[in-house]
């Protein structure tokens, strides 16, 4: 209905101002939800015993400003940064008490504030990690603008952001498929394609079937590469074999798993790694590693820090990089691949609004597969 009428608008050859479009889309599209209120609701993080606790509050409405988008958040999704963020894992001086938690979220933009250029109100938006990353190498300043961390996040009824800090939705996608992209995706998207280089045929390993590995598969799929993926759950790895797994080991009753990816690609070795275990899968992976191949640093989950053997780096000619997530230019690429190849994230379960703690300990229970996702307002 909205956009109905907002073509409307176009076909007319004017574009009302944005206030007074949601008013006009309130009124028309029912009840859904009161643009008249002074209020919204949304969840920060509030000191607990141990960490943070998720606390449920009724603040002021906000105002779009100048350059700036209301955004009303229609879905949000959870990565395992929400989760250390809430179990207070990182450095003490990283301090989010009273900020909005999750990174992750998109909706649609119901007001725009003056000068604003790049959207209007009906747009479907995603927000980006780093709201001040736009394009080419990243600054401190731009890596201090992390949402849901030293900005706010999006596990709020509405957001107020900067319109440079928000992509478009690929069409085929739906809100809750879109919240999944800002983080996990497109760290798997920058370690694969823009600093892996990936090619057709190349194999690929992915470790563990959460976030980021969820979605190298799914890319690596698409490129025609040849995915390789361990996991602690053969249930999970029967179903990754289906999304395209050429390759599937159980690293839990293989603690030895590098021998068998070896084996796996004939010998050859891994062209391409998502290290997202660090101090115990490290190692591990750079023994299956294939002559010039490239393994992105992504995360921790075993912890940071190994024995890594450089001089093997050295011999085999390859290449380590390390990947922080990605710009909004980076965002923008890894959306022409998501329509191009009409990419659907792999959403595991979903939650209300309401019940948004429960998702954090359902990430916490580790028997996920991909994406957790926080509805708003459905
Ligand atoms: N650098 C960046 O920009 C960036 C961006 C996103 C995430 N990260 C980091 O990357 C890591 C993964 O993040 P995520 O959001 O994808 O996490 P996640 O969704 O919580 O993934 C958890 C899954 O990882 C697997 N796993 C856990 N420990 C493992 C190990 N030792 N070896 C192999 N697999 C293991 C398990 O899969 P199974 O259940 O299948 O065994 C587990 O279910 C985290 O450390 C996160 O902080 C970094």
């Amino acid at each position: 209905m909205s956009k109905r009428v907002l073509s409307c608008w176009r076909f007319l050859g004017v574009r009302p101002a944005g206030e007074f479009c949601a008013l006009l889309l309130a009124v028309v599209a029912g009840p859904a939800f009161g643009q008249e209120d002074e209020t919204i609701r949304q969840y920060q993080f509030e000191p607990a015993a141990s960490g943070y606790r998720l606390a449920l509050k009724e603040v002021p409405r906000p105002e779009a400003g100048a350059g700036r988008v209301l955004v009303r958040v229609r879905a949000t999704s959870l990565n395992r940064r929400d989760l250390n963020m809430m179990n207070r894992d990182y450095d003490p001086e990283y301090n989010v008490a009273g900020g909005i938690p999750l990174s992750d979220g998109a909706g649609e933009v119901i007001a725009v504030g003056p000068g604003v250029t790049r959207f209007e109100v009906g747009d479907r938006v995603t927000g980006i990690f780093f709201e001040r990353w736009i394009a080419g190498p990243p600054s401190a300043d731009a890596l201090a603008s992390d949402r849901g961390g030293n900005a706010g996040g999006m596990l709020s009824e509405v957001v107020v952001t900067h319109e440079n800090s928000l992509v478009r939705i690929p069409e085929h996608l739906s809100y809750e498929e879109a919240a999944t992209l800002p983080c996990a995706a497109l760290t798997a998207w920058v370690g694969l394609f823009k600093r892996g280089g990936l090619q057709r045929g190349q194999y690929v390993l992915l470790e563990g079937t959460g976030g980021v590995s969820a979605f190298g598969l799914i890319f690596a799929a698409a490129a025609g590469a040849r995915p390789l993926i361990t996991s602690s759950s053969d249930e999970k790895l029967k179903r990754a074999e289906k999304m395209g797994a050429v390759g599937i080991v159980n690293y839990r009753s293989n603690p030895d798993w590098q021998s068998l990816v070896r084996e796996l690609t004939g010998g050859h070795g891994v062209d391409q790694v998502l290290d997202i275990g660090g101090r115990d899968t490290l190692p591990k992976a750079l023994e299956a590693l294939a002559y010039g191949g490239h393994i992105a640093l992504i995360g921790g989950l075993s912890g940071y820090g190994s024995d890594l053997p450089t001089d093997s780096i050295m011999w085999i000619n390859a290449t380590v990089s390390g990947v922080y997530v990605g710009s909004r230019e980076d965002f923008e690429a890894m959306n022409a691949f998501i329509s191009e190849h009409r990419i659907r994230p792999l959403i595991d379960r979903q939650f209300d609004f309401e019940h948004a703690q429960e998702a954090f300990d359902y990430m916490q229970s580790g028997s996920f597969m991909g994406k957790i996702v926080i509805r708003i307002g459905v």
